[in-house]
């Protein structure tokens, strides 16, 4: 496949640096294309056949970006939002350049783990119903969830719209806090199968997708990107 792009896109998303940083080492003559020293940080590129160097280092493409955020609570998880801002607000430009786009929803509400990624194959498989990618909820609640609720979502419990909820694990940990994992993400779940039991979500943050947990010295508002290992476990398990 031909995937032409500019030398400073392809430059700048492999890490070399800045726009700024890329047109000064092409003014050094330090950039070459296929052989040839370029004058043109503007100039076409392949990125798959393309043999690009920098001080005649080879440079590798990076196509896809792949982001742990931990959201904090007033963002939206969307790409624009009328009214509030969105998770992309919390983003440097660095990742801005890759047009990353969250893999699914949190509530404005809510915090924790979302995936921001360019791959829409990898973010389709995340969503889709038929592969039930687990996510692990932490739960605060009005009531504590007790031994009944363990019960009644492990054999499906039925929504405020008549849904009956695929089998999902409950534990109840110390207070009011307990732990959910669904295999599906109807429309404001977690807190509609509380409801459901009469209990009121007072806290939201999600923990896990798949068999990624989030790292735990994220503070809200915080990312970093997934490690190889991680996009691979990530990979495997979808
Ligand atoms: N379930 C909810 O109710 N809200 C979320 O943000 C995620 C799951």
């Amino acid at each position: 496949m031909i995937d032409i792009i500019r030398l400073d896109k392809y430059l700048s998303n492999s890490g070399v640096g800045s726009r700024k940083d890329i047109k000064s080492l092409v003014k050094k003559g330090l950039v070459t294309v296929d052989g040839r020293t370029v004058s043109d940080p503007g100039i076409r590129v392949d990125e798959n056949t393309s043999d690009i160097r920098v001080e005649n280092n080879p440079i590798a493409y990076k196509k896809y970006i792949y982001l742990m955020m931990n959201k904090p609570a007033g963002y939206v998880s969307a790409t624009f939002d009328k009214h509030f801002p969105t998770v992309l607000d919390l983003l440097d430009e660095y990742c801005l350049s890759f047009k990353p786009f969250p893999a699914g929803r949190l509530d404005i509400d809510t915090e924790g783990f979302v995936l921001l990624t360019n791959d829409g194959d990898l973010s389709h498989r995340i969503l889709s119903p038929k592969k039930h990618v687990k996510k692990t909820y932490m739960v605060v609640s009005d009531i504590p969830a007790d031994a009944s609720d363990i019960t009644v979502f492990k054999d499906g419990v039925v929504l405020d719209d008549g849904y009956k909820t695929m089998s999902a694990q409950l534990a109840p940990d110390k207070d009011n806090t307990s732990y959910l994992t669904l295999q599906e993400g109807k429309f404001h779940q977690v807190k509609r199968m509380f409801e459901a039991v009469g209990k009121h979500v007072t806290y939201l943050k999600r923990i896990s997708i798949g068999n990624l947990p989030l790292d735990e010295s994220l503070a809200p508002g915080e990312y970093r990107e997934l490690t190889e290992e991680e996009i691979k476990q990530l990979c495997e398990e979808i």
